[in-house]
Formats: structure tokens, C-alpha cells, sequence
């Protein structure tokens, strides 16, 4: 019975063919649309307000900085998605790999990534949703706009729009992935021809002077801003979570996982490069739909309403797909034994795990509604740093532990690419509160708690083969 028990890798990739699973239906272009549609959403259109008053124009290279760390990243989950295609991402590779123990602290971890990021993104839409009510002359009642405490002197008690827009799209994902893949496709379209929009109107209105000066507090704040805006990139990770409904996962899924990431890269340094030629950085001060606000002050109204709604639009994708993503690892950890059965149960016709699905939905979308998560991205950061070192862990071993294993995408430079994927990651991490190191230091103890007490003696490999 030791923690560090290793799954059999290549039992794993066999049973994941067989019969009676989950449906093969994505193309290389589904996952790079599912990669934007994860990618570009609160980190764009809400946190780089934050991100400019905290390095000033120098934002750019902060959201480059974090670009490279999720570079290094995505090349080693290429590797592990190219040779290992099967749902449940790091947390499998890590089962494969690193041993029982890490694969479920990382699973658990990844409830962090994938699960808290889909509440947080969820109080963003509810935000600019309001907004846009608000604009049609519809005010919701006080009480039903935010979570306790969340808005200083006003007594909300529940985030109505937050949990709402949950359950529409768990009830969407619950129907199917080529269904939701095709809904994905239609929204990302229009979030990314808004975004290029803004990049073309937007252009027209820049002021060099606004760049000086470029970096007004120094590199330390141009790494904490990177730290923040990192969650910008958080989600191209979960195309890997895909792994078992696509056609042909080991050529896709490394096209999927860095062609979306390439994509965002350019489109963020652009769009933050522009937002801070237009408004002198100060002005972002407090500001909570800042792409919007450089149209505004540009006096392109039209353009900021159509950013409004691409706002909209792109945080409904971010949702949709980090939940898709927590559901796939819940299965995966669920046929593991390590979880409840049900979580791998799939529904007989839309052939999608419905009960991890619903759970996903009602428990996140509750936390949305009554959890003020301010604070939260920061924790959905550390958790998602924390597997990208992790995966970068998992490639280096286990091109020692399985030289032969047929690798269609090799992360180039190996160890030093990993390495450096690890160095930037923990280099980022240091520079979040220590509230945040607390929060996550008690979530890890809490999931070894789980661990002993419940996955350990459950797990399938307690079985004799
Ligand atoms: N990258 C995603 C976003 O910015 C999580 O909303």
C-alpha cells in the first residue's frame, strides 16, 4: 500500500479506447477555440485595471513574463498530452509518474484551478452583466447582487446573476461536449473578433506619452502584476482534459494546448499595450471593466459596448470550459476509486459524466453566489502555479522512468525547458500575499486529511490485477 503506488501507463492509454466511454468527436480546431474560450476572460477584461495601477505601462511585459512561464508549462502538458491521452490531465500524469500520493494532492489542487476559477469568473460576468442591465434601465434588487460583504455598505446576500449563469451553462455542458464545443466555437468567434476590434479602433488612439514613464515602480511590481495577470493564461491547460473525446489526441492536443496559448500571448500584449497608451495608467484606479474605459475615453462609445459583451460572452466560454475541465478530472479521479463511483458515471444518451457535471455547477455556482472572491484569483493562481511545476516535474521523470514510450510531441530542451517552467512558476508564486501561501498551505493539509482518511484504501490499485 504505498502513497507512491504508480498507475500502469500502458493498461491506461488501452482501456481509455475502449468501448463504453466518453465521445471521440473534437478537432484540432475545437481545442484551439476551446483553449481562447478558456484563456481570454477576467484576466483581460477586469484584472489588467489592477495590472496597470500596479506596473503602469509596463503591464506588457508582465503579461509577457507570465506568457513565458506558461510557455515552458504548456510545452511539458504537450508532452504528457501527446503521449498519455487520457482525461484527467496533470492529475493522471502525476498517477503515472510521480506516484498515488502527489496524483491526488495535485487532483485535488486542480479543484482550486478549475473549480474556484469557474466562481470567480462566474462574479466577473455578474459584474458586467449588471452593468449591462443597468444600461437597459433594469436594477436588481440589492440584496440579490453580490455576495455578503462583498460590496462595502450595501446589504447583498446573494449573487443571483453569479449562480444563474452556472446552472445555464452546467445544464449546457450536462447535454453534451459537441454540443457545448459548438456553442464554445460561436462565442469565442465573437469575443476574438471584438478583442481585434478593440486592437484596430484602438491603435488610432494611442498617445506615446502614456508610455513614459514605462516602468513607473520597478521590476519588483511589474513581477507582482505578472503574478496577477497570470490568471489571463489559466485555461489552456484544460484543453488537455479532453484528452478522451478528441479524434486524434497525440497530433491535436499539443496544437491545441500552444496554438491557443500563442494566440492570447499576442492578443493580450497588444490590447494591454494599447489600454495604456490610450489612459494614462493612474485612471485605471478602482476600475473594474478597463478595455471598455479606454474606448470611452477615446469617445468611441459604439466599440466599448461591443467590448461589453464580449466581456460577456468570453467569461461564459471561461466557465463553460473550466467546468468542463474540473468534471473530466473528477471522472478521471472517480474511475481511479479514489472518489464517489458516481462522479464516473456517464449518461446513457448525451454520454456525458452528468453527476460530476450537475455537482460541479451547484457547488461552484453556490460559492459564486455567497463567497465575495476578490481575493480568489490569487488562490486560483497559487493552485494552478503549483501544477504547472508539477507537470514540469512529471515530464523529466518520465522520460527516465519510460524512455520508450511513443512520444508524438517531445518538449524540446528537456531537462532545462522543465526546469525553467519550474524556476518561473515558483518565481511568480513568491510574489503573491502570504495570505494566499496560508489559504493553500490549509487546502493541501485538508486534502491529505481526505487522502488517509478516505481515497487511500478505496483506490483501485488496492486491487489485485
Ligand atoms: N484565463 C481565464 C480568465 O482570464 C481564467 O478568465
Amino acid at each position: 500500500m504505498s502513497i507512491f503506488r504508480t498507475k500502469n501507463l500502458d493498461a491506461m492509454v488501452a482501456g481509455s479506447r475502449t468501448a463504453g466511454g466518453l465521445k471521440k468527436v473534437l478537432g484540432p480546431m475545437d481545442l484551439i477555440m476551446m483553449g481562447i474560450g478558456a484563456i481570454v476572460g477576467t484576466g483581460i477584461f477586469v484584472l489588467t485595471g489592477t495590472g496597470a495601477v500596479t506596473a503602469g505601462p509596463a503591464l506588457t511585459v508582465s503579461f509577457i513574463i507570465a506568457a513565458v512561464a506558461c510557455g515552458f508549462a504548456a510545452l511539458c502538458y504537450a508532452e504528457f498530452a501527446s503521449s498519455v491521452p487520457v482525461a484527467g490531465s496533470i492529475y493522471t500524469y502525476s498517477y503515472v509518474t510521480l506516484g498515488e500520493i502527489v496524483a491526488w494532492m495535485i487532483g485535488w489542487d486542480l479543484l482550486l484551478e478549475y473549480g474556484l476559477a469557474t466562481s470567480t469568473v462566474a462574479v466577473g460576468w455578474s459584474g458586467y452583466f449588471q452593468s449591462l442591465l443597468k444600461g437597459i434601465g433594469i436594477v436588481l434588487p440589492e440584496a440579490l447582487r453580490a455576495a455578503p460583504g462583498a460590496i462595502p455598505g450595501v446589504n447583498t446576500l446573494f449573487n443571483l446573476p453569479a449562480f444563474l449563469i452556472m446552472m445555464v451553462l452546467t445544464f449546457m455542458l450536462s447535454l453534451g461536449v459537441r454540443e457545448s464545443a459548438r456553442v464554445n466555437n460561436i462565442m469565442v468567434a465573437i469575443k476574438t473578433g471584438v478583442v481585434i476590434l478593440f486592437i484596430c479602433v484602438g491603435v488610432f488612439y494611442v498617445k506615446p506619452d502614456n508610455w513614459t514613464p514605462f516602468m513607473p515602480f520597478g521590476m519588483g511590481s511589474v513581477m507582482s502584476a505578472a503574478a496577477l495577470v497570470f490568471f489571463a493564461f489559466i485555461g489552456f491547460d484544460a484543453v488537455t482534459s479532453a484528452a478522451e473525446e478528441v479524434k486524434n489526441p497525440t497530433r491535436d492536443l499539443p496544437i491545441g494546448i500552444i496554438g491557443s496559448l500563442i494566440v492570447c500571448t499576442i492578443l493580450y500584449v497588444l490590447v494591454s499595450g494599447i489600454m495604456t497608451g490610450i489612459v494614462p495608467f493612474p485612471k485605471f484606479e478602482g476600475v473594474d471593466h478597463p478595455v471598455s474605459l479606454a474606448l470611452q475615453y477615446a469617445g468611441q462609445d459604439w466599440v466599448a459596448g461591443f467590448v461589453d459583451l464580449a466581456a460577456i460572452l468570453g467569461m461564459s466560454t471561461v466557465i463553460l470550459v473550466m467546468a468542463y475541465g474540473q468534471t473530466r478530472i473528477l471522472f478521471a479521479m472517480s474511475r481511479d476509486g479514489l472518489l464517489p463511483k458516481k462522479f464516473s458515471t456517464v449518461h446513457p444518451k448525451y454520454g456525458t459524466p452528468y453527476f460530476a457535471t450537475w455537482m460541479v455547477g451547484i457547488i461552484f455556482g453556490l460559492i459564486a453566489a455567497v463567497v465575495p472572491l476578490g481575493v480568489l484569483a490569487e488562490l486560483v493562481n497559487i493552485g494552478t502555479l503549483a501544477a504547472f511545476s508539477l507537470v514540469s516535474v512529471a515530464v523529466i521523470v518520465l522520460r527516465k522512468t519510460r524512455p520508450d514510450l511513443p512520444r508524438a510531441f517531445r518538449c524540446p530542451g528537456v531537462p532545462i525547458v522543465p526546469a525553467l517552467a519550474i524556476i518561473f512558476c515558483l518565481v511568480l508564486m513568491s510574489f503573491l500575499s502570504w495570505h494566499t501561501w496560508v489559504a493553500f498551505a490549509i487546502w493541501l493539509v485538508l486534502g491529505l486529511v481526505v487522502y488517509f482518511g478516505y481515497a487511500r484504501s478505496r483506490s483501485l490499485l488496492n486491487k489485485p490485477n
